[in-house]
């Protein structure tokens, strides 16, 4: 694994820059990533580049033997060009340009701003396209498909509509405009959903939307991706992304990226909630699960955040180092911590780096030091892998959707993704999160949490999997609409009833109420959110309601189709029923479990064909002690052992 930081020379004196580099380098600091934002620094004025200050970066850099990642500035148009096209920055819902002085202002679909934007990405390649340092490129800063409602993007939506669905009619029809008397007579009558109230929207229109501000970022993506290609063949190209409220589909953004890239912030508060699971762990296998292969962390967490919040507390000792050894074991083969320094000016002075204003090397630091010595040593790991016999599918459709048109009170779709994979993760499997058009053939067993927008080709591919053998969790809300976000005129989970061998008669959306369901063991559960109330078919009760007018009615099922399994979960429980359950199915599907994993320590295996190597990571702020079946020998302390021991944070390495 190789370690980076994130560094902002243009935000710098000149003199700093060697010393910067020269202790980047003794500290073991392989990889640095600049000028994501510093267009104003390259084209101060409309044609007039200046590249001599990069290029005394770049050679600083690459003097202290240090690899470069280069930003595509494109984030940040300078001001010259919000002035000369006023129309390039984006429209809000309120129909208003936005306000310009922070940052990512521009329209990603105005022909002007796209003019620029390719002029600077090939001028940079041009200059940069055979510089022996940089290992990749990065376009652009975290993507949104941010819905812009300007001219070009509603005039785009339009013809995006007609492309996609031939004629007015059929958009009339796909959008159920008879309601409220929306009917088009004219395509110009089509407008972005920003209306208010905004839940009062057609949720036709708005997925529809949503799927055409995702594919204008894709294809933003693509055409800048295609300039660097065109100069510079074998560059290697990324962009960081994140999980915000407008995500973009990631299987598509990374399509003809080389690798996946990811800024990580894992929560420095640790949950008082035995409860409360973390999340990180499933954010980094959803990660490497958008290409099914190693991804680079772009930003690590380095120090307290804050800046437009107010800052959290300071990374706890182990963090920095543990933080990381978590992404490796997960599949980050690079980790770019940000910032190298914290900034002095600017907005985003508050959200620290490894060094702090003062410019003194301390705590932080000095772990970030330990970290880049620890990864220099796991050369072993390199050519290692995860196989997991568990995926979970993610679809960004249907989270969009549930974004669209929130269920009930505390039903969000990624956390019904999070608790299948907290639960598989209490007994040490490997777990992928994939999408729902991979393929499964290589798992055992898959969840499909919520799949609420029916995508003929993923429904095609589940019933494939379980016809040829495999075990299916399907869950509450599955089957719902059809591809334009409309509910489906049939018994719920309508595509997946003959699947199941059940259908829901009756739902009962109680939100926050909690209730009780008991499973054939006679374990008791508490349930909450919603309450599918089933019929069985085919199916057999795994577990049933314990309460209301539905009691004894099946609340979960078990189906046997053709060779496979397939269950249903047709409520929200705590992670008491989704432990047991995981425990059940893997023994069920002869998936080996560790049992008596202390809570909050993460096991991931990973493998080179030969060896097995078992990455533990205490993700909890008490001391962890796992005992091994047998004893194995840990690559980090040279050792035999038959128990591990681990502070808050810590991490071993062992081989099976
Ligand atoms: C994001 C951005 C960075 C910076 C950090 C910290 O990840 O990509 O530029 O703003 O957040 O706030
Ligand atoms: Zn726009």
């Amino acid at each position: 694994m190789k370690i980076g930081v994130d560094y902002y020379p243009e935000q710098w004196d000149k003199s700093l820059w060697a010393k910067d580099a020269e202790l980047m380098s003794k500290t073991g600091v392989k990889v640095v990533r600049v000028a994501e934002f510093a267009w104003s620094r390259i084209e101060p004025k409309d044609g007039e580049f200046d590249f001599t200050w990069l290029d005394e970066v770049l050679r600083t850099l690459s003097r202290y033997g240090l690899e470069i990642v280069l930003g595509v500035p494109t984030n940040c148009p300078p001001l010259w060009m919000y002035q000369m096209f006023p129309d390039i920055v984006q429209v809000g819902p309120d129909g208003k340009h936005i306000q310009t002085g922070i940052r990512a202002h521009r329209c990603i679909n105005a022909p002007m701003f796209m003019f620029y934007a390719k002029r600077i990405t090939e001028q940079l390649v041009r200059r940069y396209g055979n510089e022996q340092s940089i290992i990749a490129w990065q376009i652009d800063n975290e993507l949104e498909a941010y819905p812009c409602c300007c001219d070009v993007c509603k005039d785009s939506f339009r013809q995006w509509l007609l492309d996609k669905h031939d004629t007015l009619e059929n958009i009339n029809a796909a959008f159920g405009t008879s309601v409220w008397s929306g009917e088009y007579s004219d395509i110009s009558q089509v407008q972005p959903p920003t209306a208010y109230p905004k839940a009062w929207q057609n949720p036709a229109l708005c997925l529809e939307f949503y799927r055409f501000t995702s594919e204008s970022t894709v294809r933003y993506a693509k055409e800048l991706a295609m300039v660097i290609r065109r100069e510079s063949p074998k560059a290697k190209i990324t962009t960081n992304t994140w999980f915000c409220e407008n995500t973009p589909d990631f299987y598509k953004l990374f399509e003809d990226m080389d690798f996946v890239s990811y800024d990580n912030y894992p929560p420095i508060r640790i949950p008082s909630d035995p409860d409360e699971f973390y999340s990180h762990a499933f954010h980094l296998d959803l990660m490497r699960g958008i290409r099914q292969d190693k991804f680079w962390v772009m930003e690590q967490l380095s120090g307290p955040t804050g800046s437009w919040a107010p800052m959290s507390p300071t990374p706890r000792p182990g963090m920095i180092l543990g933080y990381s050894m978590q992404a490796l074991a997960r599949g980050a083969e690079t980790v770019v911590h940000f910032r190298w320094r914290t900034a002095t000016h600017g907005a985003e002075m508050h959200w620290h780096g490894l060094i702090d204003h003062s410019n003194v090397p301390g705590r932080r630091f000095f772990e970030f030091s330990e970290l880049c010595k620890t990864a220099s040593k796991l050369g072993v790991l390199d050519n290692t892998r995860i196989v997991s016999e568990i995926a979970i599918l993610y679809s960004p459709e249907n989270d969009a959707a549930f974004k669209i048109q929130p269920q009930t009170d505390g039903f969000y779709y990624l956390e019904q993704l999070k608790y299948f994979h907290a639960a598989f993760s209490r007994y040490g499997a490997n777990i992928d999160v994939v999408s729902p058009d991979a393929d499964l053939s290589k798992y055992k067993v898959v969840i499909a949490p919520s799949m609420y927008v029916n995508k003929k080709s993923a429904t095609e591919n589940i019933y494939r999997f379980v016809i040829n053998g495999g075990t299916l969790v399907l869950t509450n809300r599955s089957g719902v609409k059809d591809p334009n976000n409309n509910c489906i005129m049939d018994q719920l989970p309508t595509v997946y009833k003959e699947l199941i061998g059940a259908e829901i008669t009756e739902y009962d959306p109680i939100g926050w109420e909690e209730q009780t369901i008991v499973d054939f063991a006679g374990n008791k559960f508490t349930c909450r959110q919603w309450c599918d109330v089933l019929s069985l078919t085919t199916a057999k009760a795994y577990a049933e309601y314990n309460d209301n007018f539905y009691r004894c009615c099946p609340a979960v099922t078990m189906n046997r189709y053709c060779s496979g399994v397939a269950y249903y979960v047709g409520t929200v429980c705590k992670m008491d029923f989704y432990e047991s359950f995981a425990g059940n199915i893997m023994k069920q599907t002869g998936i080996p479990r560790l049992k008596g994993l202390p809570r909050g320590v993460e096991v991931v295996t990973r493998t080179n064909g030969l060896d097995d190597y078992i990455i533990f990571f205490n993700n909890s702020a008490e001391n962890a002690s796992i005992g091994l079946p047998k004893a194995m020998y840990s690559i980090m302390d040279s050792v035999g052992k038959d128990k591990i021991e681990l502070k808050p944070f810590g991490f071993d390495i062992v081989r099976k």
